[in-house]
């Protein structure tokens, strides 16, 4: 039997709950820009935020999934050192995920971190995956990216004992995946069709309440792997195959020690060891209220989630600008 460190296991707990104070701070930030139409100041003001609040974090953290390389973001990027010292640790953070979400004021745009041990991140470069989900409590291999839809939904449908028609796909609403609504479609499966968020998209999956049976399609290769790290949490399959665009690309991905860019990552090939997930709401969605505000204070809903425990924990903070002058701002 493995012993219990208590402290280790203190610490561990202790951190987890720090996570969600640097998502609340940048979904705070970000939430002023709510539906103004200014994705580009919603989201500098969610990195802004969020790179401060890690300077209260005990952790000797490296930026592995981030706003980008060093010449191209002024903060958060690859490489990035972050919080006030402590255990090593990589992060995977998307400080507003949903930028076109919050400047119109739809749903589901998130603040999302992931915290592993180093080495745990696939170091997934900011180029695109395709992915197929499914909640946890399926047969392993329910699902296989490599698989036409209607197999998919077939072999889910048997296995959740339902009508492929009882079956919501959640996809992307972009040209590239015309074939695979169609074909989702000809199957006879129902699909919600989203216009961005792919993150939430695959939680989704994972959450009763959010209706949402399989998460398809190809989105960001960064917010593939902070999807795999919450289902890695919270159980569920996941698989994502980088889709390059050019030979620079796969270049790319290779010196950023992916060897072999063809491969299909599965979950915990994304997220490996022993993983914390933290995400705030922006904007309300299925699995998170958005930011509330009034006159002294903001009440901002957030879950966070070990997979050391499997615990999935919701956290509602009412924040009070009298004490917390920051969060007016
Ligand atoms: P941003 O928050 O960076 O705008 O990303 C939103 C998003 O919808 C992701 O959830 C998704 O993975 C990606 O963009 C899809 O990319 P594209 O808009 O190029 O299809």
């Amino acid at each position: 039997m493995t012993e219990i460190n208590p402290q280790e296991q203190q610490t561990d707990r202790n951190l987890a709950l720090e996570l969600v104070r640097v998502t609340e701070a940048a979904a705070l930030a970000a939430s002023r820009w709510m539906g103004l139409g200014k994705k580009n100041e919603a989201d500098g003001a969610a990195v802004e935020a969020m790179r401060k609040a890690f300077d209260a974090i005990g952790i000797n953290g490296t930026v592995v999934i981030g706003e980008g390389e060093m010449d191209e973001a002024p903060m958060l990027y690859i490489g990035e050192k972050v919080g006030r010292g402590g255990p090593e640790m990589d992060i995977a953070v998307d400080p507003l995920e949903g930028t076109n979400l919050t400047a119109k004021g739809a749903a589901n745009a998130l603040t999302v971190i992931a915290l592993a041990e180093k080495g745990n991140f696939l170091h997934a470069p900011d180029i695109y995956m395709q992915k197929i989900a499914v909640g946890p409590g399926l047969p392993a291999g329910v699902v296989d990216i490599d698989d036409a839809p209607a197999k998919n939904l077939r072999n889910l449908a048997r296995a959740k004992r339902c009508d492929i028609s009882d079956l919501v796909a959640c996809i992307l609403d972009r040209p590239r995946h015309e074939e695979m609504i169609a074909r989702t479609r000809e199957a006879g499966a129902r699909i919600n069709l989203i216009s961005d968020g792919d993150v939430a998209g695959v939680i989704a999956t994972t959450h009763p309440d959010a209706g949402i049976d399989i998460y398809m399609g190809t989105g960001g290769a960064p917010e593939g792997v902070l999807a795999a790290a919450a289902l890695r949490c919270v159980g569920g399959q996941m698989q994502g195959r980088l889709m390059f665009e050019d030979d620079a690309q796969r270049a790319r991905s290779v010196a950023m020690g992916i060897v072999d860019p063809n491969r299909v990552f599965s979950c915990a090939d994304m997220a490996r060891g022993e993983v914390m997930f933290a995400a705030t709401g922006v904007t309300h969605g299925a699995m998170l209220r958005g930011v509330r505000r009034f006159g002294y204070g903001a009440i901002t809903h957030s879950v966070v989630m070990r997979s050391k425990s499997g615990t999935v924990r919701y956290v509602e903070a009412h924040h009070n600008y009298a004490t917390k002058a920051w969060a007016a701002a």
